[in-house]
């Protein structure tokens, strides 16, 4: 029999005292924010932090997102929808993160923002993989109800039968505005600490995030909910009755 002594020593490879710190190389993990001595204000930690946590959890949605593709290109809607799912509630918590930033004073900001070089959110790994698996993954929502023979139009009349498919592209819903809101706070963020007449670190105007926050995924997703709505007013005022 394993003695309580035997369970609490390390089994796995790497560093660290005990097998949490090995399986999750904290270590390493933990090493990598400045040290308080190189830190040009107090605060940096936490901007450092909230970009790094941010960028983790980009990558896992990212991955969660690649993962789905594959099931909608094997027609296995249900598995897509839950891992959409999956990456839509992680990509909520880097838009609640962007919030935490709020609390550094633009005075302060501005002594951390010194030593950022030409350091740009335009260059973020995580969002690029993002906007990377965006379109890939309406292209085969598209093939997918190409091959059932519908329109979008059919897809949401019929979604009942077509249950499944109808779920993917409410999914894709949910992370098309994901991006948005993440972008709207982002852009409030930058507003209120840098303000939103100014230039970025890399020579972007802050109204270019205004602009980039126009870009939608699949408008057509938000389109053909106008249809529907012009069809059940045709209905009702054919009926005679009802505000629209
Ligand atoms: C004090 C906090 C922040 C400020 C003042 C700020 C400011 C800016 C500015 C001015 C830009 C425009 C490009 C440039 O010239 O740099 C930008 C872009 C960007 N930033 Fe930030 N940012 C902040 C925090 C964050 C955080 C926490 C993230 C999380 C990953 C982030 C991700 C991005 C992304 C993805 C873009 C490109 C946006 C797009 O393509 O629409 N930023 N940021």
């Amino acid at each position: 029999m394993t003695s309580m002594e035997d369970l609490r020593k390390p089994i796995l490879p790497g560093k660290g005292a005990s097998d949490y710190e090995r399986y999750l190389r904290t270590d390493e993990l933990l090493s990598l924010q400045k040290l308080p001595q190189e830190c040009l204000h107090a605060d940096e930690l936490t901007f450092q932090v909230v970009h790094q946590a941010s960028e983790l959890l980009l990558k896992g949605v990212a991955w969660e997102l690649e993962r789905a593709r594959n099931h909608i290109g094997d027609g296995d809607f249900s598995n897509a929808a839950r891992l959409m799912r999956r990456a839509t509630e992680m990509l909520d918590h880097p838009i609640y993160l962007l919030h935490v930033l709020e609390t550094i004073t633009p005075y302060d900001y501005h002594l951390i923002r010194a030593g950022l070089g030409h350091g740009s959110g335009l260059d973020s790994p995580g969002f690029l993989a993002l906007l990377h698996i965006g379109p890939r993954l309406g292209e085969s929502f598209y093939t997918q109800l190409h091959a059932a023979n519908l329109s979008l139009d059919d897809l949401y009349r019929r979604h009942e039968k077509f249950f499944g498919l109808h779920d993917v592209a409410e999914r894709l819903l949910d992370f098309d505005e994901r991006v948005h809101l993440f972008r709207f706070h982002h852009l409030k963020l930058a507003e209120r600490i840098i303000g939103g007449g100014v230039v970025g670190t890399m020579g972007t105007p802050v109204e270019v995030l205004h602009q980039r926050m126009e870009h939608l995924f699949y408008k057509e997703l938000w389109d053909v909910r106008n249809r529907i709505t012009a069809k059940a007013n045709d209905v009702l005022q054919k009926d005679g009755g009802g505000h629209s």
